[in-house]
């Protein structure tokens, strides 16, 4: 029997969890390396040998399938909660499953959403309402060691109640499953789902839990660059049967592996883990045979602590991105043109149109010129860097019925920087991300679920300025709501950072930032964090509660 924790269902604890965390938090922090009995991890404290070689591009691109709607008749037992009308419903199951990251090194055991990694794709419509239940399968007493068999989903970007965000606290165990509404009143487009487990999202993200979740509506349609709608943007990209081309989504990351090709992980390492391994949605540095003509492909960084800076290149030459539309969940008001490179740190996304009408018979290669090798920063721009995804050009020439229209997102007049800050907007507040005895903090604490670190009230817009110190760059991330970059360090944000952002990099040589911010919808209890995962695991996390609008 299935245990069903409902909507408003409380904290789960396993006994498990609670050693683990103890682990975590006490003997870890102290640096220490005391690995209690039953707890033999593959992974050492002390740094890993290279990954065995592989060869580069020999593997295809996968593209992860599409979720298909289950009826609620599957559903055991029916969900326990009130129901809007019309709801698509989805179920999806972690489990443990065998997944080649390359033919040249072993099958290795993953945790996937539906046991593949990146998970499935949801495929959403703007106004339509979709519950998934996500059930945990994950085995108890797994013998790789790396992450906890609990789960708590979050869809990160999305526009959810605090009951439906995959609340830290919320993680429910093997054998039972959550359910998770997701109402789509508006556009944003550009979202994924991961893990969010208290404590241990860093290692069960790297086993593999994260998965796509797209919104598409009657401007940026399904239909895509077949619309016959007058206003549809036609950007690239089509449903063909179930499969969706023309429209990439490509999750990059970075693994280790030992000598005998099977996953490690430093659990004691709260730096941030750097593999040595890059995986573009699951394999190592695969190809993908693409047509001469106008592709979207969005870049999600699912990586735990690495961040990269993309070029593509023809041989020696660097062939710019044609097209930048959009950052984070949502698409610019105006695409930016031609450019040469973008960083992305953890699960920032960049959406670019490429076009490769005129890369006929050529090869395309996805090169990251940043080097890292510790969570701490980037250790700067290196040339040539690693090519990690090779596109293959079709010689045939083919139509392309895409375009890029040169306004996307009008950003309304009432939400428009330039016009809040004319107006003053009185609240501010400041959130300092650091170290503190070998832990990470906000504003100099500690994570605690029963704390709330700032009281925001609802459609009120506020300026926060986010920094850090000690020269650690820090992917911070808050959830509900998009927020605009109004300056960082004083002046304005380079035009790739002018868009609606929800992961916005400070500290290092990013300095400091001032945002500005409003929560709407909803109110209750969110969390923002580092999305460094390890940093987020080790508490640079902090409680905010929206509160209800003051009434006139
Ligand atoms: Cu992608 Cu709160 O995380
Ligand atoms: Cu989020
Ligand atoms: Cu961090």
């Amino acid at each position: 029997m299935k245990k069903v924790i409902p909507s408003a269902g409380r904290t789960v604890r396993t006994r498990r969890v609670s050693r683990r965390f103890v682990l975590a938090t006490s003997l870890s922090f102290a640096g220490l390396s005391l690995l209690p009995n039953g707890l033999k991890r593959n992974a050492r404290a002390s740094g890993f040998k290279p990954s065995p070689p592989t060869q580069p591009f020999i593997e295809e691109l996968p593209v992860p399938p599409i979720a298909k709607p289950v009826t609620p008749r599957t559903f055991n037992p029916f969900p326990a909660r009130a129901l809007p009308a019309d709801v698509i419903h989805y179920e999806i199951t972690a489990i443990e499953a065998r997944h080649s990251f390359h033919s040249q090194l072993p099958l290795n055991s993953i945790w996937g959403y539906d046991g593949i990694t990146p998970g499935p794709t949801i495929v959403a419509k703007a106004n339509t309402n979709v519950l998934v239940r996500f059930n945990n399968a994950l085995p108890q007493d797994d013998p790789v060691q790396i992450g906890l068999p609990i789960n708590a989903i979050h869809r990160h970007g999305g526009f959810q109640a605090p009951e439906d965000d995959g609340y830290p606290g919320n993680f429910f165990p093997t054998g039972a499953s959550r359910d998770y509404l997701f109402l789509h009143p508006n556009e944003d487009s550009n979202l994924w789902y991961h893990d969010h487990s208290l404590d241990i999202t860093a290692e069960n993200v790297y086993r593999g839990l994260a998965g796509g979740y797209l919104i598409f509506d009657d401007l940026d349609s399904l239909e895509g660059e077949m619309d016959t709608r007058p206003n549809a943007f036609r950007l690239p990209g089509r449903m063909v049967g179930d499969t969706r081309v023309y429209d990439i989504a490509l999750v990059f990351q970075d693994r280790q592996f030992d000598a005998n090709g099977f996953l490690v992980y430093d659990s004691f390492d709260h730096n941030g883990f750097i593999g040595d391994k890059f995986l573009v949605n699951g394999k190592i540095q695969p190809f993908c045979n693409v047509e001469p003509r106008k592709y979207r492909l969005r870049f999600t960084n699912g990586s735990n602590a690495r961040q990269y800076e993309f070029i593509l290149k023809d041989g020696r030459t660097t062939k710019p991105f044609d097209y930048v539309i959009g950052t984070d969940d949502r698409l610019f008001e105006t695409p930016l043109r031609d450019v040469e490179s973008f960083r992305i740190a953890s699960s920032e996304r960049v959406q670019t149109v490429v076009d490769f009408s005129e890369y006929a018979g050529k090869e395309i290669m996805v090169v990251n010129r940043l080097a890292q090798k510790e969570g701490r920063k980037p250790d700067g721009v290196v040339d040539p860097g690693t090519p990690i995804l090779k596109f293959i050009v079709g010689k045939t020439p083919v139509a392309d019925p895409s375009q890029v229209p040169t306004t996307l997102r009008p950003v309304p007049d009432s939400e428009r920087p330039a016009n809040i800050l004319k107006k003053g907007v009185k609240i501010r507040r400041q959130f300092e991300f650091g170290r503190s005895g070998g832990a990470w903090v906000v504003n100099n604490q500690l994570y605690d679920e029963n704390r709330v670190d700032a009281k925001p009230v609802e459609d009120e817009f506020e300026i926060w300025t986010l920094k850090a110190g000690g020269g650690w760059e820090h992917p911070i991330h808050i959830h509900l709501t998009n927020f605009f970059i109004i300056s960082r360090n004083g002046k304005p944000p380079a035009p790739i950072e002018t868009g609606w952002k929800d992961v916005v990099v400070v500290g290092g040589s990013r300095g400091e930032v001032e945002i500005l911010i409003k929560f709407s919808g909803y109110t209750g209890r969110y969390v923002l964090h580092c999305h460094t995962v390890e940093h987020e695991d080790a508490r640079m996390m902090a409680n905010f509660e929206i509160q209800p609008k003051r009434r006139a």
